[in-house]
């Protein structure tokens, strides 16, 4: 395993976890595997830019031995604490035990958390300026995008700045950089990876992207903790992100179900009639045969949405009830949308599902429409109209 040259003196010396296909424990579909990047710098100081998933340790370690001995790290910038980037800290450290650990105060705290083991470390804060002999690293908190001790590192004299999961994708390829993989597949995971995480943090994003273009930095790469690093165009991610957390959206529905014996189906098949009927683009999708990460990636820019279940012990079947709690924490601002579905003896899941909605901040835009057991041609015509209302209101936008 060796480091791949990203600059002079400074490697990549991550790990490429090809068959990753989840990631956050089930909450996130790595269809195309991750990689954990982790960054060497070689000056009067030799430094290490986050480090990988424990499991992973092994294969940074290779890659850090084919550049330099491992011993001779002295200085460690913890930008994340997630484990993903700080995993194969312990196994490290027992070859440079004396290494200098930098980070947020947040950092510091978290780490003794996670590892319960005496650390050489030492808090920083925006603005610092960290000299690794020839070159000096400009440390930028980022708190809460996406967690409390978030950080980026600026590399000044090579105008690299290290972004941590900020501009990321979950993506394993032999390639480290944006030139060398289709731009489309790159946009789509880099567009997945916000929509998925970054999300609900997209106020705090577009105030921390002012702060840094007020600091004038110029910015020639940026070397993300996953997936390609931004070398050919840097600011097309930065102006992606700037779209991103401007929460805009398109006049679009996306309709998410899950159903029994059909009917629930049968009634989400009349909805995106008359959405379609209407001429407004729209997505169909039976959650409990989808990943949720795409479903998700495509509400993203949606102004609708529509969601239905069946009705099952009392509540909502069990695909959806996972589906909705994980939109209801993305906090989509400026959306409508309805509930529908059916039940036997009691349709507390529609109920529920409209509840859930609200809570999410969705402004309902129809009552719940419900069904005993499967719809007449009557109930049909009203999910038929249904669709063409949130349509009308769409196009309205
Ligand atoms: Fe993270
Ligand atoms: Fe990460």
């Amino acid at each position: 395993m060796q480091a791949v040259p990203i600059a002079k003196n400074i490697w990549w010396v991550g790990a490429i976890d090809w068959t990753a296909r989840h990631f956050h424990g089930q909450t996130y579909t790595t269809q195309r595997g991750t990689t954990y990047n982790a960054y060497l710098i070689l000056d009067e100081k030799i430094t290490l830019i986050d480090a990988v998933y424990g499991p992973f340790a092994g294969e940074m370690i290779q890659r850090i031995r084919s550049v330099v001995p491992a011993e001779k790290i002295d200085t460690i910038i913890a930008n994340h604490i997630e484990p993903d980037h700080s995993g194969a800290l312990p196994e490290l450290l027992k070859f440079c035990p004396n290494a200098r650990i930098y980070g947020s105060e947040r950092a510091g705290q978290g780490l003794e958390h996670y590892y319960h083991q005496k650390l050489n470390f030492q808090a920083v804060k925006t603005g610092d300026l960290l000299s690794l002999g020839r070159r000096t690293l400009r440390l930028i908190e980022i708190p809460m995008i996406h967690w409390p001790d978030s950080m980026m590192s600026y590399l000044v004299e090579d105008q690299i700045l290290f972004s941590n999961d900020t501009f990321g994708q979950h993506y394993a390829t032999s390639e480290r950089f944006d030139d060398e993989v289709p731009q489309e597949t790159l946009m789509e995971e880099t567009g997945k990876y916000y929509a998925n995480i970054l999300w609900p943090f997209g106020n705090l994003i577009a105030q921390r992207l002012a702060e840094i273009e007020k600091m004038a930095i110029p910015i020639r790469m940026i070397a993300t903790s996953h997936g390609l690093s931004w070398r050919k165009d840097p600011w097309k991610v930065i102006e992606a992100y700037k779209r991103w957390s401007a929460n805009e959206t398109k006049p679009k529905i996306v309709v998410v179900y899950e159903t029994m014996y059909g009917s629930t189906a049968k009634m989400a098949g009349k909805i995106v009639e008359g959405i379609s009927d209407a001429g407004v683009p729209f997505k169909l999708y039976d959650i409990a045969q989808t990943d949720r990460t795409s479903v998700i990636y495509d509400m993203f820019d949606a102004k609708a949405y529509i969601v239905g279940s069946s009705n099952h012990d009392g509540g909502i079947l069990p695909n959806m009830v996972s589906f909705m709690e994980f939109l209801k924490g993305l906090h989509p601002k400026n959306r409508i949308g309805c509930a529908f579905g059916s039940y036997g003896w009691s349709g507390v899941a529609i109920m529920k599902l409209e509840a859930i909605l609200k809570e999410a901040g969705v402004a309902i835009v129809h009552p719940a429409l419900s069904v005993v057991y499967a719809p007449d041609d009557a109930q049909l015509t009203a999910c038929y109209e249904l669709g063409k209302k949130v349509a009308a209101l769409v196009q309205k936008g």
